[in-house]
């Protein structure tokens, strides 16, 4: 019997993960979190139809028992989704080291996900696999990048955007994040050097096509700006914004944001509570539609200038599933044994676009690519 523990196991997507891994046989699926009740009623209503046997129990990943906890249990793997990850200290991997468990994490934060590394000499003498990112961004972002990168000789800019349906159900740790960094800089690699843009500002308006549109967008800060200019050696630009589909709702978020930039409010993520509430009250005026483009441009091996644009469209509300993927691929295959990697990591490469391929399926995610490509100047 293999056990894996979800921190944060009945959070909005802690709890879409333990819906993916229901099916798995021989597993014992901890529930955890600091609120037993909000545990048990979600082992409650997912019982029947689980392979798994659901255990909850209550962890709380600051408590000075922390490890202790996860020793009683003596996990295979723990997938860590208790954010937000800004701020946070890597202590909830140290300690999977400590007790001998694979460790995957939803990690948005770029320093948490890059600095994972620090622990890899002791990861592979330990023969485990930590990975942060697991999730739509590096996750995703980079299996897409993965891809298509044989088909350009050198890359010149990665342009990346997700655009979630009003819908969508909100988690607090989500916006607790986005809100840590609205209005504060942080350093993106432009036109060949590093220079610094602003969390949720420099809106633009872009074209997903297909049943997502015309959505706003504006800066958001993620992994991938930190690792892709080097990790794929791109010469020129990778940008990564993300929007609310009410304009009204992502220019108020903008002004927020401005409002931190001039120095009148020095963080809202400890107003998350009351602004989580609001928004909700306009929930009805979205749609459950949402969707995330990745475009890819670069010279390719025949002399062209070529680009790539993959777009991804969520409806029916589907859309909140898509950050849990790459955690359960990962747990998969690592619960199977297909996956040898140890050390500690990104999660940059670890598995293929078409492993995703089942679970778009699956969710009934649409997805399109389109390629233009042009003879370069003589
Ligand atoms: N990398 C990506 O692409 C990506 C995409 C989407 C989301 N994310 C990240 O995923 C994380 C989870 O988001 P979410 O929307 O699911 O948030 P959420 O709904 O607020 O869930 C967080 C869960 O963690 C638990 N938790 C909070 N503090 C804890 C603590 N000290 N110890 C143990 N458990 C604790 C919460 O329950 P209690 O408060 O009751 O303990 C809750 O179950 C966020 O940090 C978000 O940034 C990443």
């Amino acid at each position: 019997m293999k056990k894996v523990i979800i921190l944060g196991g009945y959070g909005n997507f802690g709890k879409r993960i333990v819906e993916e891994l229901l099916d798995l046989q021989a597993v014992t699926l901890y529930i955890t979190g600091r609120n037993k009740k909000k545990a048990d009623l979600l082992r409650d209503k997912l019982q029947n139809k689980a392979n798994a046997v659901l255990k909850t129990t209550v962890i709380d990943i600051n408590a000075p028992t922390f490890k202790e906890k996860l020793k009683s249990i003596s996990p295979d793997i723990v997938i860590h989704t208790s954010g937000p990850f800004q701020g946070q200290m890597p202590h909830v991997p140290q300690a999977c080291l400590d007790v001998g468990a694979h460790y995957i994490d939803l990690s948005d934060d770029r320093s948490f996900v890059c600095g994972i590394k620090q622990l890899n000499q002791m990861a592979k003498d330990k023969n485990l696999l930590l990975v942060s990112g697991a999730s739509s961004v590096p996750g995703l972002s980079s299996a897409v990048i993965e891809h298509y990168k044989g088909q350009f000789k050198e890359l010149e800019s990665i342009d990346i955007a997700i655009a979630p349906g009003n819908k969508a159900e909100r988690g607090e740790a989500t916006i607790r994040g986005i809100l840590s960094y609205i209005g504060r800089p942080f350093k993106v690699y432009s036109n060949s050097k590093w220079e610094e843009l602003y969390g949720w500002m420099s809106p633009r308006k872009l074209d997903f096509g297909g049943v997502v549109g015309k959505r706003w967008l504006a800066n958001i800060d993620v992994p991938d700006l930190a690792l892709f200019p080097k990790h794929y050696a791109v010469k020129n630009t990778v940008t990564f914004q993300a929007g609310l589909e009410l304009p009204f709702l992502h220019w108020f978020m903008v002004l927020m944001a401005y409002f931190t930039k001039i120095g009148l409010v020095k963080n809202w993520a400890p107003l998350t509570k009351p602004i989580v509430k609001v928004s909700n009250l306009f929930k009805s005026l979205g749609t459950d539609i949402g969707g995330m483009r990745v475009e890819i441009n670069g010279k390719s091996h025949n002399k062209t200038n070529k680009k790539i644009h993959w777009t991804l469209f969520a409806d029916k509300g589907v859309g909140p599933y898509i950050p849990t993927i790459s955690a359960v691929i990962i747990a998969r295959k690592l619960l199977a044994g297909e996956l040898k990697d140890t050390g500690a990591t990104p999660c940059i490469g670890l598995y293929q676009l078409d492993d995703f391929a089942p679970y778009a399926e699956k969710l009934q995610l649409d997805y399109k690519e389109e390629t233009v490509e042009q003879l370069l100047n003589p």
